[in-house]
């Protein structure tokens, strides 16, 4: 090769390199903010990158460790107050709505009409993912907070039943712990603190008193006897938890009992997650049972990606084809397969799915033709983070203080709710 041809090729090669370059970005690109960092939870959205990317758009991954997301959402909170927010963020339930009053997203209806969203999302929680009837988000699983993981093997060894009323849940407990097992494994964040009590409140105030207390806000049921139950019930099942829990992570939590350590964990089905990447069984590995007395009923918390506007043409391709990836059959069973949740799609084939994610599927059929159905408190799916910000300060004070009063609890949280109204 002479020195002109050499330069004409590497000319060519030059203007070649930027029109790569500028295909690959002409597809545009997609960033999302999420906080699903555990072991289970990455390979999870592993899934859905994968997916973005097999259509030739650029994933930008934004992840902000921290359970239940209370990192992620000031991490999103300082973006939009500094007019860059990320392309999708996961957001829940109301907060879904405020996003949309700053009129910060961005309006799905082409994608939602095209494919049919209306007919594939559950009716009566369609109204979660639009804001001013148009569709400014897109779910992605249904999670089922009132669960209890147990090890089958743990329970063996201490000669305990695994339980279904909260009496017998104690009388493993005692049994785990005589044993010299931690007899429930638990993080003490708010959030966590907050999931157990939650699924106590279900289980002693039935579905219609959780409504009330959460949904409602219902002065009287916050403060009345039965909440004062409730917190008696929450300082006994303190006496069952590792003391040093404070600040631990939940997954943390779940690999003490996956490592037979402790029994039992109180947890959303994410914590299945982390079984399925220990490659760990459903019904042979680990039980999965509603937790004692709230058989059912199903208090959901649904992970949503909420769009924000953005104005580069190829981005908003990009955005749209996450939105519509989503909610499309081959997404949603190797996403849910792999996150512990069910499949928000309706009308999917169950039969890849393990054990309890099929039983799952059963009780949120069931709990969805009475007031079985309720929204999770502690996963941001019933009220205002301003409310829930209150309900976690009065439990986790609660819980951490071993000589507390109940009654004084109760009181305590109905004026810290109607503070925050
Ligand atoms: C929940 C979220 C789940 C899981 C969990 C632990 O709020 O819905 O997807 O990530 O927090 O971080």
């Amino acid at each position: 090769m002479n020195a002109i041809t050499r330069l004409a090729a590497v000319v060519s090669l030059a203007s070649f390199m930027p029109l790569t370059a500028l295909a690959a970005e002409a597809k545009g690109s997609v960033e999302v903010l999420h906080w699903w960092t555990s072991g289970g939870e990455a390979a999870a959205v592993n899934t859905l990158k994968q997916q973005v990317e097999k259509d030739g758009f650029t994933w930008k991954d934004n992840a902000v460790a921290g359970g239940g997301g209370a990192a992620a959402m000031t991490v999103l909170k300082s973006r939009a107050v500094a007019g860059n927010p990320p392309a999708a963020s996961q957001i829940k339930g109301p907060d879904i709505q405020e996003w949309g009053a700053l009129g910060l997203l961005a309006e799905l209806d082409e994608v939602a009409k095209a494919n049919q969203w209306d007919a594939l999302l559950p009716a009566k929680l369609t109204p979660i993912w639009k804001y001013d009837d148009h569709y400014v988000a897109v779910p992605v699983n249904i999670h089922r907070v009132n669960w209890l993981w147990v090890n089958p093997v743990v329970f063996e060894k201490a000669g305990a039943k695994v339980p279904h009323t909260l009496d017998e849940l104690f009388v493993a407990a005692d049994k785990l712990k005589a044993a010299g097992f931690q007899p429930l494994a638990h993080g003490g964040q708010p959030w966590q603190d907050s999931t157990v009590f939650e699924s106590l409140v279900l289980s002693i105030l039935g579905p219609e008193g959780y409504h009330k207390a959460f949904v409602e806000l219902d002065e009287q049921t916050l403060t009345g006897d039965k909440m004062v139950q409730t917190f008696k019930t929450l300082q006994r099942l303190g006496t069952y938890m590792d003391a040093n829990r404070a600040g631990r992570d939940w997954n943390i939590a779940a690999a003490d009992v996956i490592n037979g350590k402790a029994g039992m964990q109180i947890m959303g089905d994410w914590a299945k997650s982390e079984w399925t990447a220990a490659h760990k069984v459903a019904g042979k590995d680990y039980q999965c049972v509603p937790f004692p007395g709230t058989q059912g009923s199903f208090t959901y918390n649904i992970d949503s990606l909420a769009m924000f506007k953005l104005k580069n043409e190829h981005d908003i391709e990009a955005q749209n084809d996450l939105a519509k990836v989503a909610l499309e059959p081959a997404f949603q069973t190797a996403f849910n397969q792999a996150k512990g949740s069910l499949p928000v799609r309706q009308g999917m084939d169950m039969t890849p799915f393990d054990a309890c994610t099929q039983q799952s599927q059963k009780d949120f059929q069931e709990a969805e033709k009475g007031q079985g159905l309720q929204p999770s408190m502690a996963h941001n799916m019933a009220s205002s983070l301003a409310v829930q910000g209150a309900i976690f300060d009065v439990v986790t004070n609660f819980l951490n203080d071993p000589k507390a009063d109940p009654a004084k609890a109760a009181k305590q949280l109905g004026a810290a709710i109607k503070a925050a109204q």
